[in-house]
C-alpha cells in the first residue's frame, strides 16, 4: 500500500490569510524535504492560529501517515474533511490512510467518493483496487488498477498490484503480461516479487523463497486484520495445535528459561507459547505485525528481521524455538533448519508447522508454490531436510492448519530436538 498521499496534497484555500499561506508553503516545504520534526512544529503553530485550516490537518495528518501513527493521521485527516467534504484531495487521503489501517470498507468509500470528483488520481485508484483485493473482491479492482496503470505506466509497483489483482480474479494472461510488464522496470525490489508471481503463475521455477520485500509487505497491509481474519474466517488453529503437541510430548513439564517464536506476526502463536517459557522473545520481518505484537504483552523482546539473517547471529542461545505459520514461506528448508538448530541450546526443541504438497509423498520436488503464494512442502523431503540439519524428530502430527477459499490446508506440525 502506498504511503503517501495522492497526487496534490492541498486544495486551494478558501479565504486563507496571507501569513498563514506563507506558514503553510513553508511548512510543506520543511514536509517535502523529509524534515518531519521542523515541519510538525510548523503545522502546528499554523493550526494553534488557525484550527480550521484544512490544508494544514490534512498535510499533518499525511505526516503522522508517514510516521505509522495512523490513529492520529485519520483523526486529523477526518477533521479536514469535514471542513471541506467536497475536496477529492482529502477524500483520497482519508481513503489512504484509513486503507493502511485496515479499515477496507470505510476506505473504499473514502476513496470512490474523491474519484467521483477528481477521476484520474492514479493513486486514488491504485490504493481503491488494492483495497478491493483486501475484501477479497479482486475482479471489482481490476478496473481502478487498470486505469491506474493507463495513468501512470512509470509506475512498476501498480503493474503488480494489477498483475496480483488478476491472478486473483482467474485472469491468469493478463497477470503474466503485467508481471513481466514489472519485471521490465528493472527496479530490484518489484522485479523479485514480479519473478515470484510468475513462478506462481508456471512460468517460472520456483525461487528457493518468498522475496523478502513482498511478505513484510503483505503482512504491513494485513497486520491491523490478520489476527480477527485468521481466528474467524480461516479458522487457523495452528498455535494451539502447536502449543498440545508440545503439552503432549510431556517435554516441556516446566517452562523453559528462554523461548525464540519465529515470525511472531500478531502473536497469536505468542500467547499459545507463552506458558511454555520464562522469558519469550518474537522476531518478525513486518513492523506493522510486530507493533501488534507488542500490545499482547507475552514477549520480553521483539525483534525487526529476517529469520535466515538474525538466527546465524545468535547461536545457542534459546531451549525453545517456534515458527507457526511461517516456514511456507521459504521452499527450501535447508539453511532455515540449519540455523535453527544452530540458535539452539543443546538438547533444545524446535516447534514448528508446514503446510503439506498434495499426496503423501508431495509430488515431484521436495517443495512447489501453492495456490496462496506459500510453499507446500512434501515430507519425506521435510523429515530428511529435519535429519540433514541435526535435528532428530521426536513428535510428528498431519492436522488442517486452516481453511483457505473454503478449502482445508493440510499441513503437519513437528517437534524435534537438537541432536
Ligand atoms: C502467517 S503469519 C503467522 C504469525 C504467527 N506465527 C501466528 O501464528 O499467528 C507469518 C509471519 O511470518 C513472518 N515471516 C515470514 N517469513 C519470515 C522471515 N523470513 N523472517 C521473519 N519473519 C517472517 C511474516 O511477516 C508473518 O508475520
Amino acid at each position: 500500500m502506498p504511503r503517501g498521499g495522492s497526487r496534490g496534497c492541498s486544495e486551494p484555500a478558501a479565504g486563507a490569510v496571507s501569513g498563514d499561506a506563507a506558514l503553510l508553503r513553508q511548512a510543506a516545504a520543511r514536509h517535502a524535504a523529509g524534515a518531519l520534526d521542523e515541519a510538525e512544529a510548523l503545522y502546528t503553530r499554523l493550526l494553534a492560529r488557525s484550527p480550521r485550516d484544512a490544508n494544514a490537518l490534512n498535510l499533518l495528518g499525511t505526516l503522522h501517515r508517514q510516521r505509522g501513527d495512523l490513529p492520529r493521521a485519520i483523526g486529523l485527516i477526518r477533521r479536514a474533511v469535514a471542513l471541506r467534504p467536497e475536496a477529492p484531495v482529502f477524500l483520497a487521503s482519508l481513503g489512504g490512510a484509513l486503507a493502511e489501517a485496515g479499515q477496507l470498507e470505510p476506505a473504499v468509500a473514502a476513496l470512490r467518493a474523491a474519484l467521483a470528483r477528481r477521476p484520474d488520481d492514479a493513486v486514488a485508484l491504485r490504493n481503491l483496487g488494492q483495497a478491493l483485493c483486501g475484501l477479497g473482491q479482486a475482479r471489482a479492482a481490476l478496473a481502478p488498477l487498470r486505469q491506474a496503470v493507463a495513468l501512470a505506466p512509470e509506475a512498476a509497483e501498480t503493474k503488480l498490484a494489477l498483475a496480483h489483482a488478476c491472478r486473483e480474479a482467474g485472469a491468469l494472461p493478463e497477470a503474466i503480461r503485467m508481471a513481466e510488464a514489472a519485471l521490465a522496470h528493472h527496479d530490484p525490489d518489484v522485479a523479485g516479487q514480479a519473478r515470484f508471481l510468475l513462478a506462481a503463475l508456471g512460468r517460472a521455477p520456483a525461487p528457493e523463497r518468498a522475496p523478502a520485500a513482498y511478505v513484510r509487505d503483505l503482512f504491513d497491509q494485513y497486520a491491523p486484520r490478520f489476527a480477527a481474519d485468521l481466528t474467524g474466517r480461516l479458522g487457523y488453529r495452528t498455535p494451539a495445535a502447536l502449543a498440545a503437541l508440545l503439552r503432549d510430548s510431556g517435554l516441556a513439564p516446566a517452562p523453559v528459561e528462554g523461548a525464540l517464536d519465529l515470525g511472531c506476526g500478531t502473536g497469536l502463536s505468542g500467547l499459545a507459547l507463552a506458558p511454555f517459557a520464562r522469558r519469550l522473545e518474537g522476531l518478525d520481518l513486518s513492523p506493522r505485525m510486530l507493533a501488534e505484537a507488542a500490545r499482547q504483552g507475552c514477549y520480553a523482546a521483539l525483534h525487526e528481521a529476517d529469520l535466515l539473517d538474525f538466527l546465524p547471529r545468535h547461536p545457542a542461545a534459546w531451549d525453545l524455538i517456534a515458527a507457526a505459520d511461517v516456514l511456507n514461506y521459504l521452499g527450501d528448508l535447508g539453511p532455515a533448519l540449519a540455523a535453527l538448530r544452530a540458535a539452539l541450546r543443546p538438547g533444545g526443541l524446535a516447534l514448528f508447522s508446514v503446510e503439506l504438497a498434495e499426496g503423501e509423498a508431495g509430488g515431484e520436488g521436495p517443495y512447489a508454490l501453492g495456490p496462496g503464494l506459500r510453499y507446500r512442502h512434501a515430507l519425506p523431503a521435510l523429515r530428511a531436510t529435519c535429519a540433514a540439519a541435526g535435528l532428530a524428530g521426536v513428535a510428528e502430527r498431519r492436522d488442517v492448519l486452516r481453511q483457505e477459499q473454503g478449502a482445508p490446508v493440510d499441513g503437519v506440525l513437528m517437534l524435534l530436538r537438537r541432536a
